[in-house]
């Protein structure tokens, strides 16, 4: 299925849009540069920020769900009831809105009915990762002992305080399955054979699942279908579902990257029922992994990944580069969405996203599709959620891919073993943007230019966004240069700055990661800011994202 990536059609790069340019040297001095500017306008807000674009993923996929969030009640890994402990405690913190489960591709191969009921009578099934990858998954994740299923997931999601996303089977199960799924999780207790199932599992209030995939990358693992063969199999898979008490929103599988075509043409085959067509759907997904290190000279899958903690500077400017192209993607689809719901009553659903780089750096050896974050990933989780938070009328929904031991994980885990990522520390910084009014905040610092294969190329020099909350501004950046910090005026316009705290994540080595041995190499810190001339006047230190929280008078 990964194969499809050769398909990806490469977009201009992201707009830069700075002024003037400071010069990469590896070795330059960590002198801040300066003339950098952030401008808040407290009178221009663009939207509420959703709690859901700080949603997350998991997927059965190898050490993902077995190992990672499950462990089984007898197990010697502390855990509430079969789920880890540990990651309950740790996701407690971040206000996780929403999960989305059981894939990604798994879950157009799932059938739901194998995952309930006691687990000791549930069916041993073949994953769809056991063979098609490469690497294949070890032999302890081929074969799926469905003993995490529905009722484990919505209990994980109660747990930690989050909504079930459920992703449905398109491609290999038909659409009366999702009409069952959804009256097993949604029909009243009592109501219905289903629903006396649920109760015998323990559950006998519905669960209200409010959010439903509708198959899952359609274009490739979720069906090989064309975008108009989708849309009129999305129309008859979502027409008539009940949602008992729930009203239903389901998420429809968008492009293969960026492609605009699949936008258009699924979208022009919806409305060719009518214009109110576009009601029954709620979100449109885009998934966006940046994962070419090449610089242009293969759009192959395999050849084209870089090292996820060995690489060069040039490397961290890439992949930035690479998961920047996100925002012109929400611009671009958003518009194209408009063409033919110009009430834009469905949202962009950025469902799967996050940094992808060859096997060879997981800490459990032989976990497929794991990676090590490092301090590089933190950076570009804080500018993908700055980038979300800059557009709150568009993104309704984001879940980083994926959760735990995977792609950009927030924490990983084997047996008894557990740490947190820079990545879980960034969501655990922006946590505090959730449901504020994302204000509208210019950001003007000098160009970074770096060498690309001996020509110079450039990336913006600092970004980031801001909400308010009551009278606390918070504003969150990140600082992508790799050798030189920025000095930086933070000017509210429309009230005075108070007091102000920043909470800095960086490290003096921009490899730097957590392991399970050194848990706490890359740990956030918070100290004062110094408020100057009604605003606030900071050092972003090279390689950082910052969070500012400011008091206003
Ligand atoms: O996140 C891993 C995989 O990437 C998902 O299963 C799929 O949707 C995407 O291609």
């Amino acid at each position: 299925m990964i194969k499809r990536r050769d398909f990806l059609r490469t977009a201009a790069a992201a707009t830069a849009g700075l002024a003037f340019a400071r010069r990469f040297s590896p070795l330059a001095s960590a002198q801040s540069s300066s003339g950098a500017q952030i401008e808040i306008l407290l009178d221009e807000v663009l939207g509420t920020i959703s709690p859901n674009i700080y949603g997350h993923f998991t997927e059965n996929l190898s050490g993902v769900i077995y190992d990672g969030v499950w462990v089984g009640e007898d197990s010697k890994v502390r855990n509430y009831g079969g789920i880890r402990k540990e990651l309950v405690d740790e996701m407690r913190k971040i206000k996780p809105a929403v999960v989305r489960f059981p894939g990604g591709c798994f879950a157009d191969s799932y059938d739901w009915r194998d995952g309930i009921g006691p687990r000791n009578k549930r069916p041993r099934r073949t994953n769809f990762w056991a063979f098609g990858d490469k690497p294949p998954a070890p032999a302890s994740h081929r074969y799926d002992p469905n003993q995490f299923g529905t009722n484990e997931f919505v209990q994980f999601c109660r747990l930690i305080g989050g909504q079930p996303y459920l992703a449905a089977n398109l491609r290999s199960l038909p659409a009366e399955e999702f009409y069952r799924w959804v009256e097993y999780c949604n029909s009243p207790a009592g109501s219905t054979t289903l629903a006396d199932e649920r109760a015998a599992a323990g559950f006998k209030d519905p669960f209200n699942v409010r959010y439903w995939g509708v198959g899952n990358e359609s274009w490739g693992c979720g069906g090989n279908f064309t975008a108009q063969e989708y849309a009129v199999e999305y129309r008859r898979f979502t027409t008539w579902v009940p949602g008992y008490n729930t009203e239903l929103s389901f998420i429809a599988s968008g492009p293969d990257g960026d492609n605009r075509d699949w936008t258009r043409d699924f979208f022009e085959e919806v409305v060719r029922k009518g214009k109110d067509q576009v009601r029954g759907i709620y979100g449109f997904a885009l998934h966006h992994y940046a994962w070419n290190l090449s610089r242009g000279k293969t759009q192959d899958w395999e050849k084209g990944k870089g090292d996820a903690v060995n690489f060069d500077p040039v490397d961290w400017y890439e992949i930035l580069r690479e998961g920047d192209r996100v925002e012109s993607m929400i611009v671009a689809h958003w518009q194209i969405m408009g063409e033919f719901d110009p009430d834009h009553h469905v949202k962009i659903a950025v469902d799967e996203w996050g940094p992808w780089y060859k096997p060879g750096s997981e800490l459990t050896k032989g976990d497929q599709i794991e990676q090590l974050p490092t301090l590089r990933d933190a950076v570009f989780s804080g500018m993908t959620l700055d980038t979300f938070n800059r557009h709150p009328e568009k993104v309704g929904i984001a879940c980083c891919a994926q959760l735990i031991n995977c792609l950009n994980s927030l924490y990983l885990a084997h047996e008894d073993q557990f740490c947190v990522t820079p990545v879980g520390h960034v969501f655990a910084m922006y946590a505090a943007h959730q449901g504020g009014k994302s204000l509208r905040a210019n950001f003007t610092a000098p160009e970074i230019s770096y060498d690309r294969d001996g020509k110079s190329a450039s990336f913006w020099g600092l970004k980031g966004s801001a909400s308010l909350h009551d009278k606390t501004l918070v504003l969150t950046s990140v600082n992508p240069d790799v050798s030189q910090p920025v000095e930086a005026q933070v000017a509210i316009h429309g009230a005075q700055a108070k007091l102000a705290t920043a909470t800095v994540l960086t490290a003096s080595d921009i490899h730097a990661h957590n392991t399970f041995e050194q848990r706490d190499a890359v740990v956030p810190k918070t100290q004062n800011a110094e408020i100057r001339r009604g605003g606030v006047n900071f050092h972003f230190p090279a390689a950082s994202v910052v969070k500012l929280e400011i008091q206003l008078a």
